[in-house]
C-alpha cells in the first residue's frame, strides 16, 4: 500500500482526475464495428486497429445524460446509471472533502480485494484465501467491497417513498441499505438514512421463515435471531467491510413499480467501503435477489449499459425490452453455484490474431461476469499470452512502469494519437465481441496507458469479466433464458 501511496502522491493531481473517469481513452471508430457474430473468429475481417486521441484522455467535468432518457418511455422500468464518482452522481461532490474521492491506484487496490473476496467464494479451497492471514479466518463470504462497484441507480423505499442511492451487483444476493437507529453504526450517506418508523408498510421478518434460512445461501452466513425473534442478517465483505441488521419487508419502487413487501437486509452495523451509497441493489441469481423477488413482473431479464466515462450516464432496465438484431447471446454455464453468472471464454484475438491458449486454460478456472468487478482477470497463461502479443503490436511505445495491478503500460507523451490493436473476446455459441479503446485501456496518467486487464495468481481462480470491458455495450442477463448478450452501442 504504501508504495502505490507514495507513487500516487507525486500524480496526485492527475490522479485524481483520471478516476473520475477511470477510463479515458475515447475512441474514433463506429460503435457498429464493436461487434461482430462470426463463426470463424481468425478470418474476420473487421478493423484490428484503433486510433485513439490521446487530447481526449482527459474526462469531461460536465455531465452529459444519455439519450436513452429521452427515450425511456419506451422502456419500462429504466433507471439511470452514473458512476459514484463522476459530474453526474451527487455522491462523489463533496468539494469541502476531496479526498472522498480515490485514486486511481485506490482504485485498483480495493477492486483487487473484491476479486480476492469472489474468488473466495466460488473456490472456498483456493489459495487465494490465505494470501492474507488477517482475512483467512472469516468464514466464506458472499458478497464484497463495493468500493470498486461505482456504478449508482436510485430507487424508492417504503410508504411513503423514500428515494436512496445503490451501489448495484451481480455478484451479490441480498440486497441491504443502512437502517436508523443504527444500532451498531452507520458510515455517512449521501441521503437521509432510511427510517423503519417512518414507514407505514415495513415489517420484520421472523427468525421461523423461509426466507430467514434462505439467508445460509444468499450470504454465506447462518442467520441470527433477536429475543423477540426478528430474523438477523450478516454480510462479510473480502476487506472487512460488513453489513449486519434485520431482514425486513417494505414496498420497493422501482421507476413506476412497486413491489409490496420487498426482502431486504435493514443494516444496523454497517462498515467499510461503500462511499455514500445506501447500500447495495443485489442482482445475483438467488432465490433472494431482486432478480428474483421481482420475476413475476420482470420475468428474471434485466439490462444494462455503463457509460465509457464517468461524464455520462448509462441505464439498468428492468424487464424485458425489444432486443436489437445485433446482440448476441452467449448461454450461461449454470453449473458453479446459486449466487454468479458464469460464462465460457473460447478465444481471445487481439489486432486480429487469436491468441494460443488452450481451451483447457479457460475451463480450468471457469469466468463469471460481473458488474462489480473493474479490470478482467484471466487465468495466468492467458494472461501472459496477451501480454506478449499486445506488447509485440505496440512495440512502437515506450514500456512504462506497471501502475499498481496493471502491469502492461507505455509512455505516450509526445504523441497526439496512438495506434493500438483491438481486442476481442469470443464466448460460447461463437459470440465475438470486440472491445473499444475505452474497454481496453486505462489511462494512468496523462501521459501512461495500461492494458487494463490483470492475471490471476492461480490457475484455479475464476476469471472475471470486469466493468471496464463490458462499457458501451448493452449487456442483457436473460436468467430465464439462461443466456447473456452483447450488443454494441448500448448507451446511445
Ligand atoms: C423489528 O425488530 C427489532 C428487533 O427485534 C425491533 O427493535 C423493532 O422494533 C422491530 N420493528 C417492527 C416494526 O416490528
Amino acid at each position: 500500500m504504501a508504495t502505490f501511496l507514495t507513487y500516487s502522491f507525486s500524480l496526485m493531481k492527475l490522479l485524481v482526475f483520471s478516476s473520475l473517469s477511470l477510463i479515458l481513452v475515447s475512441c474514433f471508430v463506429k460503435k457498429s464495428n464493436a461487434f461482430e457474430g462470426r463463426k470463424d473468429s481468425t478470418s474476420a475481417t473487421g478493423i484490428h486497429f484503433h486510433t485513439v486521441k490521446i487530447s481526449s484522455l482527459l474526462p469531461a467535468s460536465v455531465c452529459t445524460t444519455s439519450s436513452i432518457k429521452g427515450t425511456s418511455n419506451k422502456r419500462q422500468s429504466t433507471l439511470e446509471v452514473y458512476h459514484r464518482y463522476g459530474p453526474c452522481s451527487q455522491l462523489g461532490q463533496d468539494k469541502a472533502n476531496p479526498t472522498t474521492i480515490p485514486s486511481l491506484s485506490e482504485i485498483l487496490m480495493n477492486d483487487e480485494f473484491h476479486v480476492k473476496s469472489i474468488q473466495a467464494q466460488v473456490n472456498p479451497n483456493s489459495n487465494t484465501k490465505n494470501l492474507n492471514d488477517k482475512k483467512a479466518n472469516l468464514p466464506v463470504q458472499s458478497g464484497r467491497s463495493l468500493d470498486t462497484g461505482n456504478y449508482i441507480v436510485t430507487i424508492g423505499l417504503g410508504t411513503p417513498k423514500k428515494t436512496l442511492s445503490f451501489a448495484f451487483d451481480t455478484g451479490s444476493d441480498l440486497t441491504w441499505t443502512q437502517c436508523e437507529p443504527c444500532a451498531g453504526s452507520c458510515y455517512e450517506q449521501q441521503e437521509p438514512i432510511f427510517n423503519p418508523s417512518t414507514s407505514t408498510t415495513y415489517s420484520n421478518v421472523s427468525c421461523s421463515s423461509a426466507q430467514c434460512s434462505q439467508l445460509l445461501s444468499a450470504t454465506g452466513n447462518k442467520p441470527g435471531c433477536t429475543s423477540s425473534s426478528t430474523c438477523i442478517y450478516e454480510i462479510l465483505y473480502g476487506d472487512l467491510s460488513s453489513s449486519v441488521g434485520f431482514l425486513s419487508k417494505d414496498k420497493l419502487t422501482i421507476t413506476r413499480d412497486t413491489f409490496p413487501n420487498f426482502l431486504f437486509g435493514c443494516g444496523q452495523d454497517n462498515e467499510g467501503l461503500f462511499g455514500k451509497t445506501a447500500g447495495i441493489l443485489a442482482l445475483g441469481r438467488n432465490p433472494i435477489s431482486i432478480i428474483s423477488q421481482t420475476a413475476q413482473k420482470y420475468g428474471k431479464y434485466f439490462s444494462y449499459c455503463l457509460p465509457s466515462t464517468s461524464s455520462q450516464t448509462g441505464y439498468l432496465t428492468l424487464g424485458k425490452n425489444k432486443v436489437s438484431d445485433n446482440v448476441k447471446f452467449t448461454p450461461f454455464d449454470n453449473s458453479h453455484g446459486q449466487t454468479f453468472y458464469f460464462i465460457n471464454i473460447l478465444s481471445i484475438t487481439i489486432g486480429g490474431r487469436q491468441l494460443p491458449i488452450e481451451q483447457s486454460v479457460f475451463k480450468t478456472s471457469g469466468c463469471i461476469i460481473d458488474s462489480g468487478t473493474v479490470i478482467t482477470r484471466l487465468p495466468p497463461a492467458a494472461y501472459a499470452t496477451m501480454r506478449i502479443e499486445f506488447g509485440k503490436q505496440m512495440s512502437k511505445y515506450k514500456i512504462a512502469p506497471a501502475f499498481s495491478i496493471l502491469d502492461t503500460c507505455y509512455d505516450v507523451s509526445g504523441y497526439t494519437t496512438i495506434t493500438i490493436p483491438v481486442i476481442s473476446f469470443t464466448f460460447s455459441g461463437n459470440v465475438k465481441v470486440n472491445l473499444a479503446p475505452s474497454e481496453i485501456l486505462v489511462a494512468a496518467s496523462a501521459t501512461t496507458i495500461c492494458l487494463a486487464f490483470a492475471s490471476n495468481k492461480d490457475v484455479s481462480d475464476v476469471g472475471i469479466f470486469g466493468n471496464t470491458q463490458q462499457k458501451t455495450f448493452e449487456v442483457i442477463y436473460d436468467v430465464a433464458g439462461g443466456k447473456l448478450g452483447f450488443g454494441p452501442g448500448g448507451c446511445q
